[in-house]
């Protein structure tokens, strides 16, 4: 490999084969950078020295044509040392300079920055030959041959399940795959192998893995794409304990392999409930403070009569705050700005209480209250001279998200996290159920199958909204890199689960029939979770979006730039699957 060619071989004869990036003519003496997956290494072909055909090979050569050189490894003179290149000490003087490819003119150059994003999708495959984005799936390739190496000796069988199958309630959207054998009738991909691995469970492979692609119909973001890869697993006559010791020796291992990290395990943990009250988020980058803090029993809120206080209170919200350090003489249009990233979180506004270096304090709520007590206010919520306060009241949803955002927006701003700290976490207990107003109706938060706390199962018949799952996600650096959930495995409360949900066993029968009939011929307790690959190679490779690490990713309307899918199909294709009158649109 070009980048291998190393001082050590100094005096020997080597090949290398790639592509080339620059080349230099002085004189008679034309200097080629060969590129390949592992860097780059300099070519020097001297006309007085080679063959005639090898002295023309070298000077005719552009960037990206593919070629094969054989030559001696020569020590570079001091001064032509190039300390940025990990082959800079050494270069081949080429015996043998073949073109093995020409290339045209490429629409873009591999060294190029700033090239627009489409152009880049568009044309992948020299895009991927770029250094950074090549070392970030080599780095892919590494996590998961680590990780099945790992799980491997953990005694886990690696086992397919189906790509075209019925669709599971993970719940995104499917897609579906018309069946041309069922005319009308449509599999969906998987948006994750969920139930497949436990009917795995229920037919005795008790320790499952699986690296399985996902689909789910949903908008894409940095750290969502259509098609995604999870690291799933399961595992039977486990508990909570069990799976999540198993991760954080998993995630360490990881970490070790692929960072060279020692990170510390067991990780910390919250319940969700902490989680929220704490950071305002069920998945908290905990590398820094700044931490909400709860102001609604406070005197000056619950009785100030101030409308914006006693309001949300009343509704049975609360009020809560952040300190954002040292930015009290923030200007104004600043401030602004924080309430305007507030608001998109649907706060109806802030309120900002300024503790100015000189003593004195400025602050929106300045003429409802006296100077003292907004001084308490705001040091109560954590701020010092020089700090801003940051106060929101609402319904306790709308204020965990907009004060949650709000402190990851100024951390960001004020560059407070450490980006070389890696700050694993659990998020333990989640509400079994949510409400949902709209329908009127609860859904379950993880998936149906995950099983309540044993202590909360006598909630089924008085609360439900306060029942706790057996679920768990874990957390890196405010990502979500995985979750999971022991399952029901018992059938009276499965029942009490479908009932809840607001639909009859017989109705949920017809629903998932198959895996409700599986769990009537002996069915072990299990548990298990699923890591988002893509967001491990992210969060690793110190990538921005999963993009980064997927060799040929979709763009935002969900579409492949490379190949242009989706696309229409022939009439011959659509007129086989039924759809003959169908008109693409
Ligand atoms: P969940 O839906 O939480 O759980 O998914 C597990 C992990 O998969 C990753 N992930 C995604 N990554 C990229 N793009 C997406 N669209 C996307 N959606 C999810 C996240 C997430 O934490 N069957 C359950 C797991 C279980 O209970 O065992 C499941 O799929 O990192």
């Amino acid at each position: 490999m070009c980048a291998e060619v190393a001082e050590e071989l100094v005096g020997q004869t080597v090949s290398v084969c790639g592509w080339v990036g620059k080349r230099r003519s002085l004189g008679q003496v034309v200097f080629v950078t060969v590129r390949d997956r592992s860097g780059l290494v300099q070519i020097v072909a001297d006309e007085g020295r080679v063959s005639p055909e090898t002295a023309r090979a070298a000077a005719s050569v552009r960037s990206e044509f593919v070629v094969a050189v054989r030559g001696r490894v020569l020590a570079r003179a001091s001064e032509n040392v190039n300390p940025d290149m990990t082959t800079g000490k050494i270069e081949i003087e080429a015996e043998e300079f073949v073109i093995l490819s020409e290339a045209d003119v490429p629409p873009f150059q591999v060294a190029e920055t700033g090239v627009k994003e489409d152009l880049r999708g568009r044309y992948r495959y020299i895009d991927l030959r770029r250094p950074e984005l090549a070392g970030n799936i080599i780095t892919r390739h590494k996590i998961t041959a680590a990780a099945r190496s790992f799980l491997n000796k953990e005694g886990f069988l690696d086992i397919e399940t189906p790509y075209l199958t019925k669709s599971t309630p993970e719940g995104a959207r499917d897609y579906l795959v018309p069946s041309r054998v069922h005319k009308g009738s449509f599999y969906a991909l998987p948006q994750s192998p969920q139930q497949l691995k436990q009917l795995l469970m229920i037919s005795g492979f008790d320790r499952y893995y699986q690296i399985a692609r996902c689909f789910r119909d949903e908008d894409l973001r940095a750290d969502r794409q259509p098609e995604f890869t999870q690291i799933d697993m399961e595992l039977s006559f486990v508990d909570m304990e069990d799976v999540i010791s198993l991760n954080d020796r998993f995630m360490a291992h990881l970490a070790k392999e692929i960072l060279g990290r020692e990170v510390a395990a067991p990780f910390p943990r919250l319940t969700y409930k902490e989680a929220m009250e704490r950071f305002g988020s069920d998945k908290p980058d905990i590398r820094f403070g700044m931490e909400l803090v709860d102001l609604s029993g406070e005197d000056i809120v619950k009785n100030s009569g101030f409308a914006v206080f006693t309001g949300a209170l009343e509704a049975g919200g609360s009020v809560r705050a952040i300190a954002a350090p040292g930015c009290a003489e923030l200007p104004r249009k600043q401030v602004d700005a924080l309430i305007e990233v507030a608001r998109t979180y649907r706060a109806k506004g802030l309120v900002w209480i300024a503790l100015l270096p000189d003593g004195s304090v400025k602050s929106s709520i300045g003429k409802f209250f006296d100077e003292s007590a907004v001084r308490a206010l705001a040091e109560k919520a954590g701020a010092k001279t020089g700090d801003l306060a940051l106060v929101a009241a609402d319904r306790n949803e709308v204020v965990f998200d907009a004060l949650g955002n709000l402190r990851l927006h100024l951390a960001e701003k004020l560059n407070l996290a450490d980006k070389s700290d890696f700050a694993f976490l659990w998020v333990t207990d989640f509400p079994l159920f949510e409400w949902n107003e709209e329908d009127g109706r609860f859904y379950a938060k993880h998936h149906p199958f995950t099983a309540p706390l044993d202590e909360d199962l006598p909630l089924f018949d008085t609360n439900p909204a306060g029942m706790r799952a057996q679920a768990y996600d874990m957390v890196l650096n405010g990502y979500e890199l995985g979750g999971g959930s022991i399952r029901i495995h018992r059938g009276d409360v499965q029942e009490k689960m479908f009932k809840t949900l607001g639909f009859s066993f017989d109705e949920a029968r017809a629903q998932f029939g198959y895996f409700l009939e599986a769990f009537r011929y002996g069915a072990p307790p299990h548990g298990g979770l699923a890591f988002g690959l893509d967001r491990i190679c992210m969060l690793f490779t110190g990538a921005s979006a999963i993009r980064d690490v997927i060799a040929f990713p979709k763009v935002k309307d969900a579409s492949c730039p490379l190949t242009s899918a989706p696309g229409g199909v022939s009439a011959k294709q659509l007129e086989e699957l039924g759809y003959s009158n169908f008109t693409k649109r």
